[in-house]
């Protein structure tokens, strides 16, 4: 099989995660990551920033991984892809050789699959759904597009989780609840009823969390603070890298 040669985009915890998965996966060859930063993660330099995304096709790298995560916004996440795909680069996902995926399941472009997750049977994934270290996707959930289940979240058979929305590690999500588009669920809620979109709940039973919140307000994470900053600019990068 050939070797991949490999960019990934961000410098964060995420893309040590990520860099891991795909070595234990096998065939890549990482060249480096963009970042604004200098150093390197693992070993793997820093190249540049996002800005030397349109040269990579011309130095024979054959894709590139987001090493980004996601706390409560998809937004940074579908902005890289947008770009990357402007340049015509592939966008190439990871799944960890212990992950457990059954045979029924489907999956869109480019998941992100870790260490000891399980997707169980006739579950469908959209794409570039990121499914994190140990959580369980049980029979015939589905995943939308840029979907986020975060560490050691648990969702029971059949529930639906709308594009863009963020599972919180150790969340459980009871049988048949839909959680609706860029709806946040906190870590450790227990979810038993459906979720509005782009509604934050949080708590056991989860409950929404109050609008009036100054402190998340002031949210620096907030999606409309990604709004304010392009692609690439430390802001980006470095609100989502875990
Ligand atoms: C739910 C969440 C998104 C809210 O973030 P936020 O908007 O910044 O909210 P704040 O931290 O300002 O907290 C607002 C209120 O909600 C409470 N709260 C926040 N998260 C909570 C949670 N997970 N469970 C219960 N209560 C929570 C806070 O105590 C606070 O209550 P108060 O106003 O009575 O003091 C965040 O706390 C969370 O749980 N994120 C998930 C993180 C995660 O799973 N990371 C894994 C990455 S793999």
């Amino acid at each position: 099989m050939k070797c991949q040669r490999l960019v990934g985009l961000g410098a964060g915890g995420h893309a040590a995660v990520i860099i891991e998965t795909l070595q234990a996966a096998g065939h890549v060859e990482i060249i480096g990551l963009l970042a604004p930063a200098s150093g390197d993660v693992l070993g793997i330099p820093i190249i540049g920033d996002d800005n030397i995304l349109v040269t990579l096709q011309d130095r024979g790298i054959d894709g590139v991984f987001l090493g980004v995560g996601m706390m409560k916004s998809p937004a940074a996440r579908k902005r890289l892809v947008d770009k990357a795909t402007h340049h015509q680069l592939e966008i190439v996902g990871a799944v960890h050789p212990t992950a457990f995926i059954a045979p029924s399941v489907t999956i869109g472009r480019a998941p992100q699959v870790l260490a000891g997750a399980v997707i169980q049977s006739r579950a469908r994934l959209g794409d570039h759904v990121l499914v994190n270290t140990g959580a369980i996707i049980e029979h015939d959930c589905r995943l939308g597009d840029f979907s986020h289940v975060a560490t050691g979240a648990h969702l029971a058979g059949g529930v639906t989780v709308g594009e863009g929305a963020f599972i919180g590690a150790g969340a459980v999500l009871i049988q048949g609840v839909t959680v609706g588009a860029n709806a946040v669920i906190g870590a450790g809620a227990v979810v038993i009823h459906d979720v509005y979109p782009g509604t934050t709940v949080v708590g056991v039973p989860a409950r929404p969390l109050p609008q009036n919140s100054t402190s998340r307000t002031k949210c620096p994470k907030d999606e409309d603070c990604y709004a304010l900053s392009s692609i690439g600019t430390p802001s980006t990068f470095e609100e989502i890298s875990e």
